[in-house]
């Protein structure tokens, strides 16, 4: 086996095996036994990352050159609600992932870690774009749970000589992303109320934060590259390289619809503690991979939306 994701059952793992496959790797996709994955051509694995002895025995019969370490919680929202699962979910599970692959005789796959741009947090005024070295001073579970696996990665890969490369992924958003989002969120809010089925209000939170957006294909893409032409023990930012608004991003949307929309703030919808702005130096990852992004946020917004039209039967 060339490659195996785990996550895939995943929003992202999805996308990545897709893009796995069209570049013609022999993919196992690992998924939780309730998930279902409609991709075809690649073989579709049933994986708890909770059991370790399970991940090895499954290494030890595959022996995949790559593994794309995908599972895990994946939302800041729900790590507030659901700090435990965050933690044992996204720390646990790469430390079971790495022991598993340490057990292993004569085994030294190329593994790639997927962290956040969350990591860094709080960050000083002028450090944005931010970059690789800066230090890091997470504001929520889930980034410190991030920045945890990335420094969990960094000591496996410095003390064993394990191949992992750390990414630190930031905001990637298209078709299949659940609603706990923003994006999708936002977008099928607004499907929702051309349909006819909520009236012209649409429910919002902290408009002012600014994320750096990407869409979900590219992130794929530079995942494989860096597998190809990344350097092992290294970090690289993942992102567009650019911050926007959510209001900007909302703004967009609401641009692409002809209702007339009223946007209402949502205290439910406002976070305990919430990062200003977070925006990528992606020159890493650039100059190590040659990696080009594709698709504008308009696009993207543009994709999710008609989607969720065709849904409701109105596109
Ligand atoms: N979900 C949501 N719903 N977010 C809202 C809303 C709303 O109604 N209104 C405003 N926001 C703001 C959030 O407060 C946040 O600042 C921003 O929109 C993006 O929120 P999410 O889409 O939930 O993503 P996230 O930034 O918390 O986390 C995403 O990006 C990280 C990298 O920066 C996730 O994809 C993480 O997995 C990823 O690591």
């Amino acid at each position: 086996m060339d490659a195996l994701v785990t996550g895939a059952g995943g929003f992202v793992g999805k996308y990545l095996v897709q893009e796995l496959l069209t570049n013609g790797l022999h993919v196992g996709a690992c998924k939780l036994s309730k998930e279902y994955i409609a991709v075809k051509g690649c073989e579709i694995l049933d994986l708890d990352m909770n059991y370790q002895h399970e991940i090895q025995k499954l290494l030890e019969i595959y022996r995949p050159e790559q593994i794309y370490h995908l599972a895990g919680q994946s939302s800041v929202a729900v790590s507030w609600k659901n700090p435990e699962l965050t933690i044992d979910v996204n720390i646990k599970g790469v430390l079971h992932l790495l022991e598993a692959i340490r057990n292993i005789k004569n085994y030294y796959p190329k593994i790639l870690l997927v962290g956040s741009g969350e990591e860094y947090g709080y960050l000083c005024e002028n450090a944005c774009p931010v970059n690789e070295q800066e230090k890091l001073n997470p504001a929520n579970i889930y980034a410190v749970t991030k920045a945890c696996q990335t420094m969990i990665g960094s000591i496996y890969a410095k003390t064993y000589g394990m191949k992992i490369i750390m990414v630190r992924a930031f905001n990637h958003i298209g078709v299949g992303q659940a609603p706990v989002f923003v994006a999708s969120d936002f977008a099928l809010q607004i499907a929702e109320i051309e349909a006819g089925l909520r009236p012209p209000v649409i429910q919002v939170g902290n408009l002012n934060a600014k994320r750096d957006f990407s869409d979900v294909r590219d992130i794929v893409k530079a995942y494989r590259l860096l597998m190809q032409k990344g350097c092992a023990g290294e970090i690289y930012n993942v992102g567009s390289g650019h911050a926007v608004a959510i209001q900007e991003l909302l703004d967009i949307l609401l641009e692409l619809s002809q209702e007339s929309i009223i946007i209402e703030k949502n205290p439910a919808r406002m976070r305990p503690a919430e990062i200003a702005m977070i925006e990528a130096d992606i020159s890493k990852l650039k100059s190590h991979t040659g990696w080009q992004p594709e698709f504008s946020l308009r696009e993207t917004l543009q994709t999710i939306l008609n989607h969720n039209r065709r849904n409701f039967g109105i596109l």
